[in-house]
């Protein structure tokens, strides 16, 4: 090849890669930060095709988001990795520890078991969407820093929302039944009795209006 062949083939290359990146950006409606996490998402699901026309909008702590899911896509990946909401943990990505609980039309499930597509007409929530928008901290929230829960703290989220959709039903829990209520989640720290503690405490602010609610 000549300079000029090589000119000409550096030329395509770059147009080509602007265009996908443009084109990702539109349609994950992504945050820049978020960004890198759009092209990881397609190489793994082995898709790198058409995108426009799989944009749906879902409503994600009070706001419609417009993203770009894929069909097999989940709940949690698309919470992480398209709109930047990493309080959402991913464990064990199997319907088995919890981490990834969200509240959908308030009640608590494992986001990483519900396929995106599936929450269109619902109200997602997650553990960003639950302080006030002054930054005010939800009860359950202030539990854990009233009781200085948790260990590593990488199932925490997870805990809070479980125990946010349980106060729901059961505001008033005995220790047993908000044990059993959140038995769901797991804790790889085996830190269970400060964690019940702590949320125990969630629930008595959440009775007694102690922080946004
Ligand atoms: S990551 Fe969803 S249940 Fe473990
Ligand atoms: S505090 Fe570490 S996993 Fe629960």
């Amino acid at each position: 090849m000549n300079e000029k062949t090589d000119a000409i083939l550096d030329s395509i290359a770059d147009k080509i890669s602007r265009r996908n990146f443009i084109k990702g950006v539109i349609c994950g409606g992504a945050a820049v930060s978020s960004a890198g996490y759009l092209f990881r998402a397609g190489n793994i699901f082995g898709e790198s095709g058409s995108t426009g026309d799989r944009l749906i909008t879902i409503n994600v702590n009070g706001q419609d988001r417009r993203v770009d899911v894929m069909k097999q896509e989940t709940l949690a990946w698309t919470l992480r990795y398209k709109l930047g909401l990493t309080g959402t943990k991913l464990g064990c990505d199997r319907a088995e520890c919890g981490a990834c609980t969200v509240l959908i039309d308030d009640v608590p499930h494992y986001s990483c078991s519900v396929l995106t597509h599936t929450v269109r007409s619902k109200k997602v929530v997650t553990v960003e969407g639950l302080a006030s928008p002054e930054g005010r901290l939800h009860p359950v929230q202030q539990g854990v820093i009233d009781e200085q829960g948790f260990q590593c703290a990488f199932c925490m989220s997870g805990f809070i929302m479980a125990t946010v959709g349980f106060l729901k039903q059961n505001p008033n829990p005995t220790r047993a039944e908000l044990a059993h209520g959140i038995s769901g989640n797991l804790c790889r720290c085996q830190d269970y009795d400060k964690i019940l503690t702590a949320m125990m405490r969630g629930a008595e602010n959440l009775r007694k209006g102690n922080a946004h609610a």
